[in-house]
């Protein structure tokens, strides 16, 4: 759903700090405002400060089937201590099952091409559908994770999807700014960290990392820095 906020305005926005550019997206969007939830500190940092703000924040997550055991037990922890329902989607399980016929259970393994084929059919498909009837979708995204996202903005028009707001209110928070936060607000977190992993997607895709490796280098971790996005966070 595109929106429509002046150019001027945009602009101011990307200077407010994460909580006073949230107030300013519930104030004008919700309930037609959803977080996108992977269960990450950064997501859980954002939950927290929305739930300061609204009653009941829409959040979204994008169940692929292949995420790990220690995320869904992070899923229900946030659900019990917020009581939120949170917006689970799936694949469409005909594409899933078509894809795993003609490909093999673990097809990420094989190429690129697959590696993508499942993402798009995992979670860049069900975002769509996730999207539907919003204004404006927020994320946990930061600079400081990839070059990739060095330039990212606060405040982007997401083309890509329409139109529509995407907010990054972490954009210019420091890996050790979120962490402040969680300890400070006693958030619930990942088990998986306290394990050596910097930034957790799915099970196959995903492992630790050493202390002087960057956060997302165990994500993909056999293809090359540039090719590792999984399509949620396409320009265009
Ligand atoms: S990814 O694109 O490589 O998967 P990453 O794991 O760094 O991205 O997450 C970046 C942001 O994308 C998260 O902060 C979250 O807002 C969104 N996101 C990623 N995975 C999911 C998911 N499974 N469900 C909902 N949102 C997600
Ligand atoms: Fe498939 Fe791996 Fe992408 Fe998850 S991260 S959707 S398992 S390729």
């Amino acid at each position: 759903m595109a929106v429509n906020v002046p150019a001027s305005e945009l602009e101011a926005l990307q200077a407010l700090p994460a909580q006073d550019l949230l107030a300013w997206a519930v104030e004008r969007f919700h309930p037609h405002l959803k977080l996108a939830c992977s269960f990450s500190a950064e997501d859980l940092v954002v939950l927290d400060m929305l739930t300061q703000l609204v009653e009941a924040p829409r959040v979204f997550t994008l169940d692929t089937g292949r995420l790990h055991q220690e995320t869904y037990d992070l899923v229900d922890r946030v659900r019990e201590r917020y009581g939120l329902e949170i917006e689970v989607y799936f694949p469409d399980f005909g594409a899933v099952e078509r894809m795993v016929r003609e490909h093999g259970m673990n097809l990420f393994y094989k190429s690129v091409e697959l590696r993508k084929l499942c993402c798009r059919v995992r979670k860049v498909e069900p975002l769509k559908r996730a999207l539907k009837g919003v204004k404006a979708w927020v994320t946990g995204l930061r600079r400081e994770q990839s070059p990739t996202r060095a330039g990212l903005q606060k405040v982007e028009v997401d083309e890509a999807h329409g139109g529509l707001l995407k907010l990054n209110p972490l954009a210019d928070w420091t890996r050790e700014d979120v962490w402040r936060y969680v300890r400070e607000r006693n958030l619930p977190y990942n088990a998986l960290y306290d394990r050596g992993f910097k930034s957790i997607g799915c099970a196959p895709c995903t492992r630790p990392v050493g202390p002087n490796e960057p956060e997302r280098a165990g994500r993909w971790w056999w293809e090359s820095p540039d090719t590792k996005e999984c399509g949620l966070h396409v320009r265009s």
